[in-house]
């Protein structure tokens, strides 16, 4: 057996696809794991091809290397399979920033307005429980141009992804003040100084961004449509504009492009603290003991599986 302790070696990656292989299980990542856990990965991609995914897989065992509202959707749809997270704390600030027994009571105080609710994947299986239907960053577009015409839309937990849609979209809806902590923190200022650097460079940027960043960008979409657009894009050099796990997936997949991250790899990329607390050991660990495991009440799975499934019709 390998030694935990040390760094990640082939033996570890090894064991890994041995345990794999004996769990039956697939290996399921986001865009922002480190390297090692990427390139270990049955499939890698964004919150809405992970979804697709989990919903898809034949195999016994999940392993999610990403943060814990993926796992938990995972599971969501997923009620009789196991699903593991390498770290169970690897959160989100988004998550956070809505409490269940909040929304419910604002939902509550609010009743005469009958709220069509709008929730971003990154949320908890209690605040999914809450909402009419779910979508990511990949199609909230579409989500929020089926949305009735007839009732008025709050769009929870994250204001900056639910005004780039509004904006797309021309719906007005009440926000949820939640915010990305990774995305918030790049401004106006740190991109300008690097496209003083790089004129004619494109700029990418996630829509959990401010809208000051936003504005700046040549397009504005999830992690898995900035592969694309840095494959597509005329432009050699290219800012990406969110968490720093995306350059390793990029770097793979739009190899001839000269991919900015900033000059110290921090001013338009930056590491979530959460989904860097996943390491190949702790994914070796989980499939090896089968925990952390995701277990939820089978009535908040139940509420919290019909609007991801109208999301997943509404996007096919
Ligand atoms: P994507 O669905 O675009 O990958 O975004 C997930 C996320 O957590 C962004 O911070
Ligand atoms: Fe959550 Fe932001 Fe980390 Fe994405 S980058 S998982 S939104 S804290």
């Amino acid at each position: 057996m390998v030694q935990l302790a040390s760094p990640p070696s082939a033996d570890l990656r090894d064991e890994i696809l041995a345990l794999k292989k004996e769990r039956n299980a697939v290996i399921l990542a986001h865009n922002y794991q480190i390297g090692e856990i990427q390139d270990i990965a049955d499939y890698v991609g964004d919150s809405l091809g992970l979804s697709y995914k989990a919903r898809e897989t034949d195999a016994e065992v999940i392993a999610f290397c990403g943060v814990h509202f993926m796992a938990e959707t995972a599971k969501i749809v997923n009620p009789h399979k196991t699903v593991v997270l390498p770290d169970k704390d690897a959160g989100c600030s988004l998550e956070e920033s809505c409490p269940p027994d909040e929304l419910a009571a604002f939902l509550e105080e609010n009743a005469e307005k009958n709220y069509y609710v709008i929730a971003y994947i990154n949320c908890s299986a209690g605040v999914k429980a809450l909402s009419d239907v779910i979508c990511t960053s990949g199609n909230a577009v579409r989500i929020v141009e089926a949305a009735p015409k007839d009732r008025p839309i709050l769009f929870v937990p994250d204001q900056n992804l639910g005004q780039w849609v509004a904006n797309q979209t021309g719906r007005e809806m009440d926000f949820w003040r939640g915010a990305c902590y990774v995305h918030v923190e790049f401004t106006r200022d740190s991109i300008a100084k690097i496209k003083a650097q790089y004129p004619d460079a494109a700029v990418v940027a996630h829509p959990e961004c401010t809208s000051a960043v936003r504005l700046l960008a040549d397009e504005v979409c999830s992690t898995e449509k900035m592969v694309h657009f840095c494959r597509d894009s005329e432009a050699q050099n290219i800012i990406v504009v969110t968490e720093s796990g995306m350059l390793h997936r990029l770097r793979k997949e739009a190899p001839g492009k000269n991919l900015i991250a900033g000059p110290t790899d921090r001013c338009a990329c930056s590491d979530c603290r959460y989904m860097k607390l996943n390491t190949l050991e702790k994914l070796y660990r989980c499939l090896r003991d089968l925990k952390p495991e995701i277990v939820l009440p089978e009535d908040i799975r139940q509420r919290a599986e019909a609007p991801i499934l109208r999301m997943l019709e509404l996007s096919r």
